[in-house]
């Protein structure tokens, strides 16, 4: 796609509108549309035809929200990319917020995005296309609100591709190499930890739950570090590319459990959009990325197990591994890198999903100002977070009789409460670390799609979050 700036802006075969809620009737050059028809209720278009030329009029609300912006303009992309030939022009009155503009432009690109990786046929959105020409019509300066939205969208897709793509395309080793030649292209660099490896550096949470798959651990850690770096960030995602459950097979939703690496993948995409933004904070961030798989091999349910962190961790049930492999990830990233600031985020349990649906993630953390700020960025752009308690009286739930740690309560209450007191533990008394649980948020169904798939949520909030520190 090519990109024109201009500020008059000639009519083109497709023109796109959006247009505040209003009660006077739209005029927009000589076309003026009756109220009864069109007012710009937030979620409603309004397409009319003049001369052959096509007019897409988008309606953005009284109070635009971020969130239905971007929806409204995938939706154009999505469903009715037939309207898009080979050029469009797109206008953004004067009154449009530089995050509106945002919003709009990444809406527009989330929306060329399809699941149909493996179809014999599948016909590109003409969007995609490299001569396509979208001229960008304003009067106010616009280009780096829209260079942006497209950077923000860019990294969401690769992030929605590592996630929808199968299990057996999405193995550690794929994720491995996804951090080296996104490191390669943005510029941050990375280092991969095979099984071997892992093992002599005492990685032995990590190790334990790759024990079942033929498809190698790899612990992913990339580091980007600009001069003159604010702060230092620390991020965790949990990257179980397949979770069967172990040994304590999973006997309900299994064929979802792709989306066990949608924390990862969220990592690696903020990764992608925090270099691609050059953002001045340096940030380290980790990936263990494994299988949780049924073999032979497997670790089994009443196993003691070590960790990198040197405490013993008594395992009560397979299917509980992402606390398992997050753990090595916090104690690895603390010892040896100090960050300031810790956020992990993790598809981790089946109780958020039971106790927020698909509204919001579960944030956890003993910072107050951290909190805020975390659910205040999520708010402003539509990932929305509630938070949980991580109050003492949870511990008991995760106390050993014979290990320093169990990794179940082996009660089904409270579950994503004591898998984050679980984290806790290894966290060293870290005094700004928050984990988000996005279980009931990362993996959808939607009007997109006619199967669960990707949401990207935590790409945009994790870089929005550091850029804004
Ligand atoms: N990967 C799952 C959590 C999950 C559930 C992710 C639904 C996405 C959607 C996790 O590893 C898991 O199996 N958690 C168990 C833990 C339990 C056995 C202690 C759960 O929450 O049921
Ligand atoms: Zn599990
Ligand atoms: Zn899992």
């Amino acid at each position: 796609m090519k990109i024109l700036y201009t500020t008059t802006g000639n009519v083109k075969k497709l023109n796109l509108i959006p247009f505040f809620e209003s009660e006077n009737p739209l005029v927009f050059k000589e076309i003026s549309v009756n109220p009864t028809l069109f007012s710009g209720k937030k979620d409603t278009t309004f397409v009319m035809e003049q001369a052959g030329n096509i007019f897409l009029f988008i309606g953005l609300g009284k109070t635009a929200d971020y969130k239905s912006i971007q929806t409204s303009f995938r939706r154009i992309s999505a469903k009715q990319s037939n309207l898009f030939d080979r050029e469009a022009a797109l206008f953004f009155a004067t009154e449009i917020k530089e995050n509106e503009i945002e919003a709009a432009i990444s809406g527009l690109w989330l929306g060329t995005y399809q699941l149909g990786h493996y179809k014999k046929e599948l016909k590109k959105n003409p969007l995609l296309a490299d001569d396509f020409s979208l001229e960008i019509v304003s009067d106010s300066t616009v280009e780096k609100a829209v260079e942006r939205g497209f950077k923000i969208a860019k990294a969401q897709i690769e992030t929605y591709n590592l996630v929808d793509l199968p299990p057996n395309k999405v193995t550690p080793d794929f994720l491995a190499q996804w951090a080296k030649s996104a490191g390669e292209k943005y510029g941050f660099e990375v280092t991969v930890f095979g099984r071997e490896k892992a093992i002599d550096l005492g990685l032995h949470a990590f190790t334990a739950v790759g024990k079942g798959s033929v498809n190698e651990p790899q612990f992913i850690i990339m580091e980007y570090q600009p001069s003159e770096a604010k702060k230092h960030i620390g991020l965790v995602g949990k990257g179980i590319t397949f979770d069967t459950g172990g040994l304590n097979i999973k006997t309900a939703g299994m064929v979802h459990m792709k989306c066990d690496m949608a924390g990862g993948a969220a990592v690696l995409g903020a990764m992608q959009l925090i270099a691609d933004l050059k953002l001045p904070y340096r940030v380290t961030a980790i990936v263990p990325a494994c299988v949780n798989s049924v073999d032979a091999h497997s670790f089994l349910p009443s196993d003691v197990i070590g960790s990198y962190s040197g405490k013993s961790i008594e395992i009560i049930d397979t299917d509980a591994e992402g606390r398992l492999i997050l753990a090595d990830g916090l104690s690895y990233l603390i010892k040896n890198y100090k960050p300031e600031t810790i956020i992990d985020i993790a598809t981790l349990t089946g109780s958020s999903v039971a106790t927020f649906g698909n509204e919001c993630g579960a944030l956890f953390t003993n910072n107050e100002a951290l909190s805020k700020k975390i659910q205040e960025t999520g708010a402003k752009i539509g990932e929305r977070l509630w938070p949980l308690p991580l109050w003492d009286s949870y511990k008991s739930d995760i106390e050993s009789e014979i290990a320093d740690v169990k990794n179940y309560s082996g009660k089904p209450v409270a579950g994503a409460i004591s898998a984050a007191k679980f984290l806790e533990f290894f966290t060293e008394n870290h005094t700004a670390w928050a984990h988000l649980d996005i279980a009931g948020v990362s993996f959808i169904d939607d009007e997109f799609a006619k199967t669960k798939h990707a949401t990207a949520f935590g790409v945009y909030l994790i870089a929005n979050f550091i850029e804004n520190l």
